[in-house]
């Protein structure tokens, strides 16, 4: 069996294999990669616990799988291009060969630190080559990283670590993002506080901004490579893992409470980005890829790193943001590295949309052959401009709807095999299932039909747990509909039976194709001393997707309303990150509730999108009042 599907008639004949002898299937992707000892069973699960086990009694090493089986043929392959942020500064290349020996000295470094298998490392990095290093040096010997999004604060940092009780954090001075300088370590250091489990921090020079280098916990990458240097054998052996041995963990939001660690584990998920990578974006061995992601979030770690790696690709990573030194950056690094794959989010196609076609005009892009969306819900008008001004009208366009806890794209066109329309996420992959259901729990079956998303099957790359409370991961994606991993999305199954992913049917925002949980920013906002009470909702926004709309009960220690609303703001960036302040605060003197007290949300999300003519029933409300004062709050708001 190849790994690449070849033609519309082979994607037919593939799925339908996958679904009839799933475990035959991807037994026969599995053998595509280097095991150091065959699995005894391709899969045992069930949804009900749920237990997920893939490839069990399978030993190998994700690394070796992205470094080492590729030196003799690609060592002098670029792995890595990295592009900075300021476009003056030299750009990097990392061979394969120089990418293995980096992590392999790192992963000496993390071993001189006493980190063993096992032990969680907390990443706080920039956009640089070190961070690609950090994470596959942990791979390298079983220890299991959780990044964290360089957005994120202090707080946010600190509950992470305490939640997986890390030993480690790697971090940098500082990191560069447009003209903004921002000090990462300093960060760490007021999460510190809280966490007991930390003893050492490994502190990476990038912007030389002053740090407070604490003894006997703080040392220096740079230093601690020269020790590995003179300590003589610079080779670390690749730590042999079982195939269901935790890889990593990463944070994500839902619609209750803290944030969840999501776990995935070595062999499925290296199986499942390897495929996935390799057939959505038709990889060809001479091509340049690029994705626009950040690490810190799952498309990076799946499509920048392991996806890519392991199949021998060249993966560019850029440090800085779309829009400086101008909206020109993204079309000037495809023409400088001549980018044939380009992976980006609708909100960054949307920014760069409304800057002009000034910016891209003049730019040869005709290095481009295939285009890649992921995040949210792609517009038409987006996804448009996207296929005419970036692809030409002859680059198709993958619009890959998938999710943290996939671990890899679940449904998506298959580029240039498959069909596209624009919106429309279109067809499940190999070894995907999808179902809808309806509220009462019955399956949506048919074409024409619209219902929330859940998978029958399960696939290598889905999650495994969440990290330290099994039973949250069960109720929060198994136990909605029975024997069915439940995605929170809802969805429309057209006449053709491809599929449109609607959107989020849950508490969960997607701005600018970061996920925040409305919960999570109502405790934020909440922490703030005047604040009685809040509830967050989601409203179109323009570029981000959605935008973040509070509406706040206050109390009046302060009459003017604007530093009100800066407070407020400012407290959301100290507990969860600048990524989370509302975009529109309204301040009401109550709230629609139901007699039992529960917030009627759907009538809020009215009001902020600015449809009040048709808010349904409100008669079951204690105080229908109070609806006419929000709607003419938000009207002047509005302004
Ligand atoms: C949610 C997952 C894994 C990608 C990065 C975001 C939404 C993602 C699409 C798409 C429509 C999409 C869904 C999903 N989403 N991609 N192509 N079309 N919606 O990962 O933070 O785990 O968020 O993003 O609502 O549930 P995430």
């Amino acid at each position: 069996m190849d790994l690449q599907i070849k033609s519309f008639a082979d994607y037919q004949k593939t799925y339908q294999y996958s679904v009839e002898k799933p475990e035959e299937f991807w037994a026969g992707v599995a053998d595509h990669f280097y095991w150091r000892r065959k699995w005894n069973k391709v899969l045992d699960w069930n949804f009900k616990d749920p237990k997920i086990k893939w490839f069990e009694g399978g030993r190998l090493n994700i690394t070796e799988n992205c470094l080492d089986r590729h030196i003799y043929k690609l060592g002098d392959k670029p792995a890595i291009i990295w592009e900075p942020n300021d476009p003056n500064e030299a750009h990097r290349v990392l061979t394969y060969k120089q990418l293995l020996e980096k992590v392999e000295q790192f992963a000496n470094v993390l071993k001189n630190n006493g980190i063993r298998k096992g032990d969680r490392v907390c990443i706080y990095l920039p956009m640089v080559p070190e961070l690609a290093i950090a994470v596959l040096a942990c791979a390298r010997i079983g220890a299991i990283h959780s990044v964290v999004f360089g957005g994120f604060s202090a707080q946010s940092i600190a509950d992470r670590i305490n939640d997986a009780d890390c030993r480690l954090v790697i971090t940098s001075d500082g990191s560069f993002r447009g003209t903004k300088t921002i000090e990462l370590k300093s960060i760490v250091d007021d999460a510190l506080v809280q966490c007991k489990s930390v003893e050492r921090v490994i502190v990476l020079t990038r912007t030389r901004t002053p740090v407070s280098m604490i003894k006997g916990r703080d040392v220096w990458w740079e230093d601690e490579i020269t020790k590995v240097e003179t300590q003589g054998n610079p080779a670390c052996p690749a730590e042999e893992m079982d195939a269901e041995d935790m890889l990593f963990i990463l944070y994500t939001s839902g619609s209750t409470g803290k944030p969840k660690g999501v776990v995935h584990t070595c062999g499925g998920y290296m199986v499942y980005t390897g495929y996935t990578f390799a057939n959505v974006f038709q990889y060809q061995p001479s091509e340049v890829y690029f994705c626009t992601a950040d690490i810190g979030w799952i498309t990076g770690h799946s499509y920048i790193v392991y996806g890519p790696l392991s199949q021998g690709a060249t993966s560019l990573m850029f440090e800085g943001v779309p829009t400086w030194p101008d909206a020109g950056r993204l079309w000037d690094i495809v023409e400088k590295h001549k980018v044939n794959i380009l992976y980006t989010a609708p909100t960054a196609i949307r920014s760069l949309m409304a800057a002009g076609d000034s910016f891209v005009d003049n730019k040869d892009l005709s290095s481009i052959t295939k285009l890649g969306s992921v995040g949210e819900p792609i517009n038409e008008e987006a996804w448009h401009w996207y296929d005419e001004k970036i692809g030409k009208g002859n680059a198709p366009i993958a619009d890959t709807w998938w999710q943290t806890e996939n671990g890899g794209i679940l449904i998506s066109p298959i580029a240039g095999i498959t069909p596209t329309i624009p919106g429309y996420a279109m067809l499940p992959l190999p070894g995907i299932q999808p179902a809808l259901f309806d509220e009462q729990g019955n399956e949506i079956e048919g074409n024409g039909v619209s219902g929330n998303l859940c998978m029958k099957f399960p696939w290598p790359g889905m999650l495994r747990t969440t990290y330290g409370d099994h039973e949250r991961c069960r109720q929060t994606y198994f136990a909605t509909y029975e024997n069915m991993y439940f995605t929170g999305d809802g969805c429309l199954r057209d006449e053709n039976g491809y599929y449109r992913i609607t959107g989020r049917v849950d508490d969960v925002l997607n701005v600018s194709g970061h996920r925040i949980g409305t919960a999570e920013v109502e405790n934020a906002i909440n922490m703030h001393s005047d604040v009685v009470e809040s509830a967050v909702v989601g409203y179109p926004h323009a570029v981000k997707g959605q935008g973040i709309y509070a509406f706040v009960i206050a109390g009046n220690h302060h009459t003017d309303e604007n530093l009100t609303r800066q407070d407020i703001n400012k407290t959301v960036s100290r507990i969860i990150g600048a990524i989370a302040k509302p975009d529109k605060i309204q301040f009401v003197s109550g709230l629609p509730k139901t007699r039992s007290g529960k917030i009627m949300r759907r009538i809020l999300r009215k009001i902020a999108e600015g449809e009040v003519s048709n808010l349904g029933d409100t008669t079951t409300l204690l105080d229908p009042a109070v609806v006419e004062e929000i709607k003419a709050g938000a009207e002047q708001l509005r302004g």
